[in-house]
Order: C-alpha cells, then structure tokens, then sequence
C-alpha cells in the first residue's frame, strides 16, 4: 500500500524538489498538488507547479490553487530566497496543463472525505492557509486525516525574524489554527532542515544523473545556493521542504520528540514563533518536533526519486 499524501505548497526552489520526491518515490502516492501565496504570490507559484509537472511529466495528479493571502496579514512573499518568479535559476517550461476546477481547499476537503479514514497524510510546504481553511470549512477532517506533516517553524531558530520561520511568519493565525486543531502534527523545522544542506557532493552526483528533471534540479539549487549565500549567509542551500515527505516515505529517517507547540500571535518580536515546551515532566500533546535527520539516507532517497523520473 502506497502512502497518500497531498502535497500543499508554494514552489519554490524547495518545493519543487519535493513535488519531484513525492512523485519519484514509488512508496508515495501523491493525490494532489495544491498551492498557497507564499514564496510568491499565488499566481506565480502556481504556474511554477505546472511547469515541474511538465518537468517531471506528471500523470494523473490534479493541481488546484488556493489562497491568494494570508488570513489576517498582508502578503509578504520571499524574492530574497526565491527570486522574483518565485523559481528563478531554470527556464521555466510553458505548460499546457490547466488546474483543477475546485479551489484547494474544496480538493483537500474532497479528497479526505472521499477516502477511507486515517489513510491520507497532509504535507503542506508553503505557510497554513490553505489547511487551516479547510480544517475550519469541514472540521471532519480533523479526524479522518493520519497525520499533518509540515515543513516549517523551528524550536531554536528561526529565518524571518529572530525566532520565527518563514511558512509560519506569514499567516501565523493559519498555523495556529492547525496547530491546535487536534490532528497529530509532526514539525519539520529549521532546526531539522538546515541539517539538509546541498553541498557540491550531492550536486555532484544529481548533476551525474543527466536527464532533464536532474538538470533542473541542479540549475535549482545553483540559484537557491546563491541566494542563501547573499541573503543568509549560508555555505550550502538548506533543501527544507522535501525533509517533510521524506519523514512521510521513512519515518527512521528523522528522529522526533513529543512535545506542546504553540505560535506566538501577538509578541512585539516575537510574532510567528513555534514555542516548544520542552520541560520535564512531559505534557501529552498531539505535537512532535523533528530534530535529526539521517543525512545519507536523505539524499539517496531524493536521488532515487529524480533517477525514476523520466
Ligand atoms: C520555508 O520557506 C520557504 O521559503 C521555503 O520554500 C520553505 O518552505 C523555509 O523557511
Ligand atoms: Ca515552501
């Protein structure tokens, strides 16, 4: 049995490699893509999922857009980290793929009620709207869906602001809402994701690969490298989002801790934050955090999954 996730997400350099690793690995039955303002704005991450599906040559996932903003914030998009398309670096494609009818959050909705229980994982990648709209449109869901997985938050460190990551920075409220919402929550945060550094090894051995989703990918992390460097100075790109779909694949990839998490609504600087309690005695809570990741393990995995592209 294939696990099904749906990947919800703003692309992004990240991101794509993630939609390549769920749809590449053969353990991963991707039901759909849907999409979120986030890294860009919501038209511009959405063309960009349609042209990794021409990419990758994607058959028989639908794509449907989402939220075009944050639901009580302004916009706030990323071009420091991901350019002003959103997936600069690589030509982009023209696709003639059309999206689905529904909005995302019908589709997400949709899809869990149509399924058996306890049988779809969510990944959202991008900042929360999208699912906490639709945990808030059809609360049954809560319930029938495995588990959330999400990239994003960090209980050390944080990239939008001293100690807020950028997914939960931008719609804070989204996340409070899934946060809470009663669902276990595994956290793939900063604290995880900057352990996924791209470094010329394993651009080395993509690049070997030498097929056009391959080629992609490493014109992606040449861009994504350079601006982490500028904005962030970084040696390596940290890969953030595939790390959630790769705990989906391999959960022994990542090793988590149960702990309370709750989002900083209204702290002078503090806003966005994932505050972890780590204190003893433990507190039962339907959180974990992820805290280390199997580095080899990792790439091979996404290495396997661009080889099967094609
Ligand atoms: C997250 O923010 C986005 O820029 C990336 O795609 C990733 O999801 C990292 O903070
Ligand atoms: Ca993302």
């Amino acid at each position: 049995m294939r696990k099904k996730i749906i990947l919800d997400c703003d692309p992004g350099h990240d991101d794509a490699i993630a939609m390549l690793l769920a749809y590449g690995n053969p353990e991963i039955e991707l039901l759909a893509v849907t999409t979120v303002v986030g890294n860009q704005t919501l038209e511009k991450v959405s063309r960009n999922a349609l042209a990794i599906a021409e990419i990758a040559q994607m058959k028989n996932v639908p794509f449907a857009k989402g939220a075009d903003r944050p639901i009580v914030r302004e916009i706030e998009v990323a071009p420091s980290i991901h350019g002003e398309s959103g997936l600069d670096g690589p030509k982009l494609p023209e696709s003639n793929r059309t999206f689905n009818e529904k909005h995302a959050v019908e589709l997400i909705i949709d899809l869990i009620m149509s399924h058996p229980e306890k049988t779809i994982t969510l990944v959202p990648t991008g900042g929360l709207t999208n699912i906490a709209l639709a945990a808030r449109l059809e609360p049954k869901i809560i319930e029938r869906v495995k588990e959330v997985v999400l990239m994003g938050g960090g209980y050390h460190t944080g990239n939008w602001s001293a100690v807020a990551e950028f997914n939960i920075k931008i719609d804070p409220e989204a996340a409070h809402i899934v946060f809470n919402a009663g669902w276990k929550v595994t956290m793939v945060g900063l604290d995880l994701t900057h352990q996924a550094l791209a470094t010329p090894d394993v651009v080395e051995r993509i690049a070997k690969i030498d097929t056009k989703p391959a080629e992609f990918v490493v014109e992606l992390l040449e861009f994504f490298g350079k601006m982490y460097k500028q904005a962030q100075g970084f040696n390596y790109p940290p890969v953030h989002d595939p790390c959630a779909v790769a705990y989906v694949i391999d959960p022994t990839l990542i090793e988590t801790v149960s702990v309370p998490v709750n989002i900083e609504l209204t702290g002078t600087h503090t806003l966005g934050m994932t505050v972890a309690d780590f204190r003893y005695p433990p507190k039962p809570c339907n959180t974990q955090v992820a805290t280390k990741l199997d580095k080899e393990r990792f790439w091979n995995l996404i290495i396997d999954a661009i080889k099967r592209l094609n």
